[in-house]
């Protein structure tokens, strides 16, 4: 299988697209904020309106650009730890609350889609867990009789409708694929019609609370609302959720195949796991293989994950040929459960996040749960945003290590010496310059961008991610442009440019005694 030379864009995002809406440019008074325009940020402006509640959403690209519209648009209610770990973690009671309100919100979905008659290629299709050797069998068995305890319809089977010999799985019925942008897109516009205000091209860059409730600035006007949700995936901003999370990439390949995969959802007990369902790519049948995760900033040598992942297609679907490659932020919380809710040491601003690798359906329940938490009613809740819990004591520690690890060892680590003139175009690097760490792109016309190596977030180094051209912190996932611009993340602000990259343009080779020139000019 022929290797794709650099990351290419999600399928979804491709095929569809969400109505245009204008920048936020003059302020505004709402009840209710949202931020973010993806499947929680949507879902909930949409429930908040239909509670009567004036509703602005925020969106710092276009809707649908997010991750919501990167994802495998699997939508399943199995957590994505396992019911052994959920059980072990949270408690059968805790537990048991979680997944019915999982089911519930996939409910919700179906319900939804049925009533505003949303065109998005939504199926109710089986699902099936499983496992490739005799241990991985094992642990079906062990999670089959922890789902039982948790309530949880699900069997075991030898019978897998893949095209190659598995050890048996774990099978669910009535889990559901769509079509994730077309569905945004759907959402979208039922929203507006319902009188939510939808701003594009208006990212969030930070928020004052006072007595009377909350005004939330935006480069070009400002908005008051009573509540501020950020439905951004991670919240924006330093938030101590920051320090029970892990941020992970998980890549996804799409090849197209002789003969259409039957029409369910799949995900193998590997570490870290495949994920496949089959899609239709220009037409042609084709399959979405997914996986190769990595935390983010952390993912190794360009093109690791494809070559792991083409590995795995070629050994099971032979010459097939690889069309697409992308990759897709998740976040995974330290005990298992999101975080949704009333965010800690706030009174206005509410959060979602912490969806692992089931962000549509916890996306969706995210929502549920924010409306209903905004129109007044009081709820006691497993996933609520300010719990604490012990067990989830060591994974903290151990991200605060990892981060303290990336914080301390990156600074410390020497930069190359390589000269700028080394440096292809596309390519990005961190590079010694005029004494001082700098995060170099050279762009595709050979003009240099020289930034700051510092995210804004909370001071970690950045690293250059060859397969996707973007500079990403190991720390907390916070994603940047190779010119510096904010990807995704909690990071509110982009990568600093040190010096004005115009008076490299065209100058190709670039020495690096030019550019410590320029620097002394530029410090005067
Ligand atoms: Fe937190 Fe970069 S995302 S320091």
């Amino acid at each position: 299988m022929a290797a794709l030379a650099q990351m290419n864009g999600a399928l979804w995002q491709d095929q569809a697209r969400c109505d245009p809406h204008p920048p936020l440019r003059e302020d505004l008074a709402v009840d209710v904020v949202v931020a973010g325009g993806g499947i929680t940020g949507l879902t909930t402006a949409l429930l908040c309106a239909s509670d009567g509640r004036r509703v602005a959403l925020l969106e710092s690209e276009r809707i649908g650009a997010g991750t919501s519209g990167a994802s495998s648009a699997q939508v399943s209610v199995v957590p994505d730890a396992g019911y052994r770990a959920l059980l072990s973690r949270v408690g059968a009671s805790a537990g048991v609350t979680y997944l019915l309100r999982l089911s519930a919100a996939l409910e919700f979905m179906d319900a939804l889609i049925g009533a505003e008659r949303l065109d998005c290629e939504w199926r109710r299709v089986p699902a099936y867990w499983f496992a490739a050797d005799a241990a991985g069998w094992a642990r079906l068995q062990d999670e089959h009789s922890a789902a039982q305890r948790l309530g949880q319809a699900c069997r075991l089977t030898q019978d897998v409708p893949l095209p190659w010999p598995t050890s048996g799985a774990l099978q669910f019925g009535q889990q559901a694929m769509f079509h994730p942008v077309q569905y945004l897109a759907g959402l979208a516009r039922v929203a507006r019609d319902r009188g939510v205000r939808l701003f594009e091209q208006t990212p969030v860059t930070g928020w004052e609370e006072d007595g009377d409730g909350i005004v939330v600035r935006t480069p070009a006007a400002r908005v008051r609302g009573q509540a501020l949700v950020l439905a951004t995936h991670t919240p924006l901003g330093a938030n101590v959720l920051q320090t029970e999370m892990q941020a992970m990439q998980s890549h996804i390949l799409i090849v197209r195949t002789a003969a259409p995969l039957p029409p369910a959802i799949y995900w193998d007990t590997a570490e870290p796991y495949h994920y496949l369902r089959a899609v239709s790519d220009g037409g042609a049948a084709a399959v979405l293989i997914g996986g190769a995760d990595h935390k983010t900033g952390q993912g190794g040598a360009p093109g690791r994950a494809h070559a792991a992942l083409s590995a795995y297609a070629r050994e099971r679907f032979g010459d097939a040929v690889a069309t697409r490659w992308w990759s897709a932020q998740l976040y995974v919380p330290a005990d298992g459960l999101p975080y949704i809710g009333r965010s800690p040491l706030s009174h206005h601003v509410f959060v979602a996040t912490g969806f692992a690798g089931v962000g549509l359906v916890q996306g969706s329940m995210a929502a549920m749960e924010l409306a209903a938490l905004l129109r007044g009613e009081q709820r006691e809740s497993p996933w609520k945003a300010t719990r604490m819990r012990a067990v989830a004591a060591p994974r903290v520690l151990s991200e605060g290590i990892d981060v303290a690890r990336c914080w301390v060892g990156d600074r410390l680590a020497p930069a190359p010496r390589r000269g700028l003139d080394a440096l292809g175009s596309g390519e990005g690097q961190l590079m010694q310059v005029d004494g001082h760490k700098r995060a170099v792109y050279r762009d595709e016309a050979g003009r240099l961008h020289v930034l700051s190596p510092v995210c804004p977030h909370l001071g970690c180094l950045v690293r250059w991610n060859g397969s996707a051209r973007s500079w990403d912190c190991p720390c907390h996932g916070s994603r940047f442009a190779p010119t510096g611009e904010v990807l995704e993340g909690p990071a509110l602000s982009g990568l600093e440019r040190t010096a004005s990259s115009a008076p490299y343009a065209g100058m190709a080779p670039v020495t690096s005694a030019a550019a410590a020139q320029q620097f002394d000019a530029d410090k005067g």
